[in-house]
């Protein structure tokens, strides 16, 4: 067989020699138009992991590249006069020069033909000429280009600005440094990758970049700049320079990697950004998992294995990029972040693209999890006074506290002041005389103090009888609120008989909804220390449609009422068409919200929430998608907004003052011309200043035709925004489904509360057990179940223990000791 290779860098290169190595017989050459010592770059990163791979798959090259690493366990984070450090890392720094040397030698020495110095041409027919052609050549492959209409490349060029220099300063830790100026913020990225040789990322936003006056400086006149800069943390070093200029990162995908005989590998198939440090190490994992797909296809079959390779190598690769993805946008919005308090910025560095979270940091570096216990318990004290300790609180098996009247003792809300909380004054102790689990802090809106952070998200029942809920919904409140979680909400509870989703929803326009929703009340109150929060809507065009088991938002066959909205445009082409709003209907509307809440008080909700998401007849105002009125409720987003905040004023205006309201919004419809994460800064500081408490972050649901991504966690990235943007308080949403998840989430300021819908359906315990988990015995429990308490604690306390010494022996090796062998 004939095999070609455009492009001798790492992705290229190990591919060569894993094929010669397993085919002796098979001819393969790799075209570079550089020389062997010609090489761009400083120095590039491998993790443990990834070093297993390598040794795996070539001992060799293995242990020439473990000879010539820089190793290191810890990151260290720089930032605002602080410095964290980290641990339990592991990852090895090496040069791409030598890099390039050690593979382009083994490859030679298998029997590889490398050609350097020779530019190929994408459409010559003598590189065409081959059983196989493999494009490894980079990210601005010109192979890729010339074939663009088969592999559907896209190019995302962010905007942030970056320049890889070089510096003799020895590191320890992999570093960032973030330095604030007079023109804005840059940030390093360092790394050591052999002895006085170390790695400087330089990257900007483009504001700082032009007024700083970069984009008018050569490379050298850039790097003395930077130099000045981070002169401090260079300690005495110049940094050097090769090729240094500044760019904008461009993340490639492409909706196909095979054409025929013809396969895409490494940088020019898909990028991934630097601040994960992955990009060599995707393009070798490319380069082994092209030879493991003709190894498992029998060595010969081309088609059968380039399938394969793009089969099983996809969601791999797309995993990294959406890792790299997330972690990019963290350092694109730094200034977001730049008042938090400084541990826990350096947590949320470090668990930005999910891939670590606060139960693997437990684990790894369980001083500095201690340190952002402590930093988010700092923050609790800075929201107000705490209720005094509840009798018998903190012993699993003690009789539970009485329960009434302990919000009212407080004093009326001081403001929310979450920023730049200091840890100078003593954390207050979540527990016995211990700092807990961020999830097991206490949090205050207005005079609710909520035991914890864990929120059961509304969810509609679809099992009320003419709008008036019934023994269904005791039972489901009622053992949702046993089971611990801090915040409760009812599923959306509608204004009017019209303003009913299904005919199987709650409704709060009547007397006897406002008696059976009390029942439900009193017992959450008498029996748990949930506190419960009615959420109010109305459906307007998404109205008088089936129950969710029977086809959700399909419109009703039969016994359908008239629909309103902002605009008449059906939610399917077959739904009914809505009637446009008319200022009467807009009256009659407030009317009945006023009047829902006013039944609420009475019943006795803790808390207040207005429905504006999910395209329900609020939200249809706010999209632009749906609301097409050329009136004053019409065009712009103030336009939009105007009658929902004149719902929300009038609510407020009716909802005690010492009670805290919370709004529902779809951050972003996840459609193109629809909102978006920066017009929802913009909603949630409009209802702050109408007198919102905490903006409940949703998406989406506005259009049928929306295309939403999907992930874990995939809505709270918009909560950070809002919250970090805007500082108000935010609550999430959207596949949250651990506990781990949850900590991660609150430690990183990324949300003050976190809900979830679809876990609590099938645990209402999901609280009670994180609280045995984490050891947060304060939980209340009421007395009937105090056994199972103590047990389930008793239980955890072992499991977590094993678990924890699993996971200690599941970590891959260190090789911090080989390399050492290797250097010697
Ligand atoms: C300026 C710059 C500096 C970088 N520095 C680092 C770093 O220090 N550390 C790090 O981890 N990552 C670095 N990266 C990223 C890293 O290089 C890539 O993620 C990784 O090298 C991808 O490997 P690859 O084999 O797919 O592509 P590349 O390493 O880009 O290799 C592609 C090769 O193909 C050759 N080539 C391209 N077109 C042709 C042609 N028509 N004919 C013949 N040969 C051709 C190129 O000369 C190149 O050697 C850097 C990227 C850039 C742009
Ligand atoms: C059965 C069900 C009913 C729901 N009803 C409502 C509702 O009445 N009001 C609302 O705002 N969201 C409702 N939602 C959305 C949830 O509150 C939540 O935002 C969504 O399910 C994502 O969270 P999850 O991934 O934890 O399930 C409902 C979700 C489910 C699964």
């Amino acid at each position: 067989m004939k095999v070609h290779v455009v492009g001798g860098g790492p992705a290229g290169l190990y591919f060569a020699s894993l094929m010669k190595k397993a085919w002796p017989s098979t001819r393969v050459t790799v075209f570079e138009r550089n020389r062997p010592d010609d090489t761009f770059g400083f120095g590039v990163v491998f993790s443990d992991q990834t070093l297993d791979t390598f040794e795996a798959h070539d001992r060799e090259s293995y242990r020439a590249i473990i000879g010539h690493f820089a190793y290191w366990d810890d990151i260290e984070i720089h930032f605002r006069g602080t410095s964290h450090r980290v641990g339990g890392n592991g990852f090895c720094g090496c040069s791409r020069a030598t890099l390039l040397k050690i593979l382009g030698r083994r490859a030679r020495s298998l029997g590889v033909e490398v050609q350097y110095q020779t530019e190929v041409s994408p459409l010559d027919p003598k590189i065409l000429d081959a059983d196989l052609v493999v494009a490894a050549d980079g990210i601005h492959s010109r192979l890729r280009d010339a074939f663009a209409a088969t592999f559907k490349p896209s190019v995302d060029l962010r905007p942030n600005l970056f320049s890889w220099m070089g510096s003799t300063r020895p590191f320890d830790a992999f570093t960032f440094f973030f330095r604030e100026t007079e023109h804005g913020i840059f940030i390093a990225h360092c790394y050591q990758y052999e002895p006085r040789r170390s790695t400087w990322i330089i990257e900007t936003d483009p504001e700082t970049f032009a007024r700083a006056g970069l984009d008018r400086l050569d490379e050298a006149a850039s790097a003395r700049y930077v130099e000045g800069l981070f002169a401090d943390e260079l300690e005495g070093h110049r940094l050097i320079t090769n090729r240094s200029i500044w760019r904008n990162f461009p993340v490639i995908r492409c909706e196909r990697w095979v054409a025929d005989n013809f396969v895409l590998i490494g940088d020019a198939k898909a990028t991934a950004h630097f601040s994960i440090g992955s990009g060599t190490k995707l393009a070798m994992e490319d380069g082994i998992a092209l030879y493991e797909a003709f190894r498992d296809t029998g060595g010969r079959d081309v088609a059968a294995a380039l399938g394969r390779f793009e089969a099983a190598r996809r969601d791999e690769v797309e995993k990294t990029q959406h890792s790299a993805d997330v972690s990019l946008v963290w350092f694109e919005h730094v200034d977001r972040f730049w008042n938090m308090d400084p541990t826990r910025f350096a947590f949320g560095l470090m668990t930005r693209s999910k891939a670590i979270t606060y139960d693997n940091l437990a684990l790894r570096a369980p001083e500095f999890v201690d340190e952002v216990d402590a930093a988010v318990a700092c923050e609790v004290r800075a929201l107000g006074p705490l209720p005094p300790p509840l009798a018998g609180e903190g012993s699993p098996l003690r009789s539970p506290p009485p329960l009434a009247g302990e919000a009212s003792s407080l004093p009326f809300p001081p403001p929310i002041a979450r920023e730049g909380s200091s840890l100078s004054s003593p954390p207050p102790l979540a527990g016995e005389g211990r700092v807990g689990a961020p999830m097991f802090q206490p949090f205050r809106l207005r005079s609710l103090m909520l035991a914890n952070r864990v929120v059961v998200s509304p969810m509609c029942q679809y099992s009320a009888q003419d709008g008036t809920p019934d023994d269904w919904h005791l039972v489901h409140y009622g053992s949702r609120a046993i089971g611990g979680a801090g915040l409760m909400f009812t599923e959306m509870t509608d204004v009017s008989k019209d303003a009913r989703i299904s005919p199987g929803c709650a409704g709060m326009y009547d007397d006897a909804h406002e008696a059976a929703w009390k029942r439900i009340v009193d017992f959450v109150h008498a029996r748990s220390r949930t506190k419960f929060c009615l959420q109010l809507g109305h459906a307007g065009r998404k109205g008088a449609t089936r129950l969710m088991w029977e086809g959700i938002d399909e419109p009703l066959p039969e016994g359908a009422w008239p629909i309103v909205s902002a605009s008449p445009l059906p939610y399917f082409p077959h739904s009914a068409v809505p009637r446009e709003m008319t200022r009467a209907d807009m009256e009659a509307v407030i009317a009945d919200f006023v009047a829902a809440t006013k039944r609420g008080e009475r019943a006795g909700f803790d808390m207040l929430e207005l429905h504006a998401a999910h395209g329900y007849l609020l939200a249809s105002f706010i999209s632009p998608l749906t609301n097409r009125r050329c009136d004053r409720y019409g065009g712009t987003l103030e336009n939009r907004l105007r009658f929902p905040l004149e719902v929300f004023r009038a609510m407020r205006a009716a909802w005690p003052r010492e009670k805290p309201m919370s709004v529902r919004i779809s951050a972003t419809d996840w459609a193109d011309g629809g909102l978006t994460g920066d017009d929802a800064v913009e909603v949630a500081r409009a209802f702050a200043r109408a007198g919102c408490d905490l903006i409940d972050v949703s998406t989406g649901q506005t259009v049928a035709d929306a295309e939403p991504v999907y992930g874990r966690m995939f809505q709270t990235p918009f909560s950070d925004q809002i919250r970090n943007e805007a500082s108000l308080a935010t609550m999430c949403v959207g596949a949250i489904t651990t506990a781990d998840q949850v900590n991660t989430i609150l430690a990183a300021g990324r949300a003050d509360l976190v809900a979830l819908a679809r876990p609590h359906l099938v645990d209402p315990y999901f609280t009670m057990k994180a609280a045995a988990w984490y050891d947060a015995p304060a939980i209340h429990c009421p007395p009937q179940y105090l056994a199972g308490k103590e047990q389930i604690f008793r239980n955890s306390t072992r499991d977590r223990d094993e678990l924890l010494d699993l996971r200690r022996k599941a970590k891959p090796k260190a090789h911090r000791d080989t390399w050492k062998e290797a250097a010697e």
